[in-house]
């Protein structure tokens, strides 16, 4: 009989020690990134910094859902996100300066953007999923989003996300209908913060 051995090298404390730097690093120059512009626009851009290493029972049911083998091979080429960030913002504007900042962030690449806020989810799901690599070749996942979609987010899966038992499709139309009343409500903090930086502008002109 065949046995398929099985030495998950990324629960080595090694590789793991690896992955966590690799988010430390991040999460020391979002801070920074955070400060500097809180100095610079009289007001706070990022309301959260948040991070996780993969839970080995969700690193093996996302190989399930994917239908892959349990191999170290299959984990480092389909698990994206074994190492996430999350930076919950402010306002909308404020994910597209941290995402800039990360596009020129010297020491990461930037491989994959998932923009879920110009193109929701099916299921009203809104955020922005970057995915980087370091020289060493470890990929970190940093989710970007509002408060407003972090809300709806944290309630959604509360309500259903990856739950056994599939929600009806009223639900799913409520969570929708949340979903877009989220949006409307971040695009007019927006604008009365426009609104008062020009008058601000104006008031000092
Ligand atoms: P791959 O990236 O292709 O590996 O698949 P994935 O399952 O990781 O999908 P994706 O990158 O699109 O989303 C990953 C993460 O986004 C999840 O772990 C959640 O944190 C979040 N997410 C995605 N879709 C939803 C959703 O519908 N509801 C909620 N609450 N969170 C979601
Ligand atoms: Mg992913």
């Amino acid at each position: 009989m065949e046995q398929q051995t099985w030495d998950m090298d990324f629960l080595h404390p090694e590789v793991q020690q690896e992955y966590q730097d690799c988010i430390m690093v991040l999460v020391e120059k979002l801070r920074q990134f955070a400060e500097q512009q809180q100095a610079e626009l009289h007001r706070e851009l990022v309301s959260q910094i948040a991070w996780r290493l993969k839970s080995e029972q969700s690193i093996l049911a996302k190989l399930r859902r994917k239908k892959r083998e349990k191999t170290n091979d299959n984990i480092y080429r389909y698990i994206n996100d074994l190492a996430g960030i999350r930076v919950v913002c402010l306002y909308l504007d404020d994910v597209d300066r941290v995402r800039a900042f990360l596009e020129k962030l010297p020491g990461i690449r930037v491989l994959k953007i998932k923009d879920f806020i110009k193109k929701p989810k099916n299921s009203g799901y809104q955020s922005l999923h970057m995915q980087v690599q370091f020289p060493n070749m470890r990929k970190v996942e940093i989710q970007i989003r509002t408060m407003g979609m972090d809300y709806w987010s944290v309630m959604e899966h509360e309500l259903q996300y990856k739950k056994k038992s599939k929600i009806g499709r009223s639900l799913h139309k409520e969570l929708l209908a949340c979903a877009s009343d989220m949006r409307r409500m971040d695009e007019r903090m927006q604008n009365m913060r426009r609104l008062l930086d020009k008058q601000h502008r104006e008031n000092t002109e």
